[in-house]
């Protein structure tokens, strides 16, 4: 059950205080200030309400309790005080310090991190089966090693697991077991469970991606750090119905979309989850299709909120996080969007950040789309090869399609047929060379 659901059966809104630390020496991409803000948009985006904060310098973090003991009592104080139930750490916590923070505030104060958050979050949102059965995956591979008391009730913490109507972890208990171990166990079967599970729901996807690589459709994947406008526009690019909402994550799921360019050709545009500082790419990794539509792209589209006060933060943040996918040879173009908020700032240096151009959009009044499809477009003819054929006149067919997955140079009428010279994909070259051979069309490369 998601913190929303919870808060919404118990009426009335979980209270919590946020938690964040700086290390002396260490050089974050935000501040501990910017790190808390953000975790509070999370905490609001997952029904919870923030009653205070409590930051620390330290030198390093406490291997036992997190923060120092000192502080971990200020911050049971403070719950006394506040009358929080929840207190929320913005770094990620190991089952250690979990259970020495949970000793110290009590069982009735529930402790979470960022992850954990975030896969709250998830879980709110993932809307097909394979998002829901992902997140469900995340969430007890997450919780397995923190098992702690408090996490007993599989019940009550499950997320899909339990609205799916799976049975509680409770009463299952072998001989001689502890309540703890019979919940561990319990959880790793349903680990097991999800996982073939997934394995089917994953077949049947690669088999629509494998008839897409047949048709030799280039891909083009929408990044960027989350809310910065990909959702919107893939709507504005191609009038898709996509969910677009003012909250973090509003998109988990990978929703694909042709779109025709200006030379008359058409390209898949997929939209991805949304990165954020501190998101281990565990948790990303969790997201296979998204991870697949990145990793299998031709071209990747950068899109940063712009009128944000840490944009280039962000931009680092998603770099890193490409990095990390090994994605970062894919070819890419920088998306400045939001851009009626503010001004548009072009960093000089984009070329050496790998990027092949940078366009500035609004994808709420559609300034600069033109503009990207034009990127898109010459970004994409970088990659392509160039093939002449003999096409048939009792073959159209072939044109048609010539057309539509390629960009054709020329076109003559002979006697025997069109002689046709196309730009397609290189992926689809080799296989094209083939096909067109059989109908008696010679065809070489340029
Ligand atoms: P995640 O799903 O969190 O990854 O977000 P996203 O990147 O898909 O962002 P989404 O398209 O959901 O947009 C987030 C918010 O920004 C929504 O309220 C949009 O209406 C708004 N938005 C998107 N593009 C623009 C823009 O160009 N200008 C303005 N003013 N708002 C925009």
């Amino acid at each position: 059950m998601t913190i929303k659901e919870q808060t919404k059966r118990a009426q009335n809104i979980a209270k919590a205080i946020l938690v964040g630390v700086e290390i002396r020496g260490s050089r974050p991409q935000f501040s501990v200030e910017d790190s808390l803000d953000e975790l509070a948009l999370l905490a609001q985006t997952a029904g919870v309400e923030v009653f205070g904060r409590v930051t620390q310098h330290l030198h390093k973090i406490d291997p036992s309790t997190f923060v120092g003991t000192g502080k971990l009592e200020e911050i049971a104080a403070l719950v006394e005080e506040l009358g929080a139930e929840m207190v929320i750490f913005d770094d990620e916590l190991s089952p250690r310090h979990q259970r020495e923070i949970e000793k110290t505030l009590g069982e009735d104060v529930q402790v979470l991190d960022r992850s954990a958050l975030i896969l709250d979050i998830f879980a709110q949102h993932a809307h097909t089966r394979e998002g829901a059965l992902q997140v469900e995956l995340a969430q007890y591979e997450y919780r397995l090693p923190r098992l702690t008391r408090q996490w007993t009730h599989l019940a009550r913490q499950a997320g899909g697991g339990a609205a799916r109507g799976g049975k509680g972890g409770v009463g299952l208990r072998g001989p001689g077991e502890t309540q703890l171990e019979a919940d561990r166990r319990e959880i790793g079967r349903r680990i097991a469970r999800l996982k073939k599970e997934l394995e089917g729901v994953r077949a049947h996807r690669q088999r629509h991606r494998q008839q897409r690589e047949r048709a030799g459709i280039p891909t083009v994947a929408l990044v960027g750090y989350t809310n910065a406008g990909k959702s919107t526009l893939l709507n504005a690019l191609c009038d898709a119905e996509v969910y677009v909402a003012d909250q973090l994550f509003a998109t988990l799921d990978t929703t694909t979309r042709r779109v025709a360019l200006p030379s008359g050709r058409v390209v898949l545009l997929s939209d991805t989850v949304g990165f954020i500082q501190k998101l281990p790419v565990s948790l990303v990794a969790a997201f296979r299709a998204t991870l697949e539509e990145i990793a299998e792209a031709d071209l990747l589209l950068h899109v940063v909120d712009s009128s944000h006060p840490r944009a280039w933060e962000q931009i680092e943040v998603v770099e890193d996080t490409l990095a990390e996918l090994e994605a970062s040879r894919i070819p890419k173009l920088l998306v400045l969007n939001k851009t009626d908020l503010g001004t548009c700032e072009v960093p000089p240096n984009y070329p050496q950040l790998g990027y092949r151009d940078v366009v500035c959009t609004s994808a709420v009044t559609g300034k600069g789309l033109a503009e990207l499809r034009e990127a898109i477009d010459w970004a994409l003819s970088d990659t392509l090869e160039t093939l002449t054929a003999l096409i048939p006149y009792d073959q159209g067919e072939w044109l048609s399609s010539i057309y539509e997955q390629g960009v054709v140079e020329s076109e003559n009428h002979t006697a025997q047929g069109v002689e046709v010279t196309f730009r397609v994909p290189a992926k689809l070259a080799g296989q094209l060379r083939q096909q067109l051979a059989q109908i008696s069309a010679p065809v070489r490369k340029k």
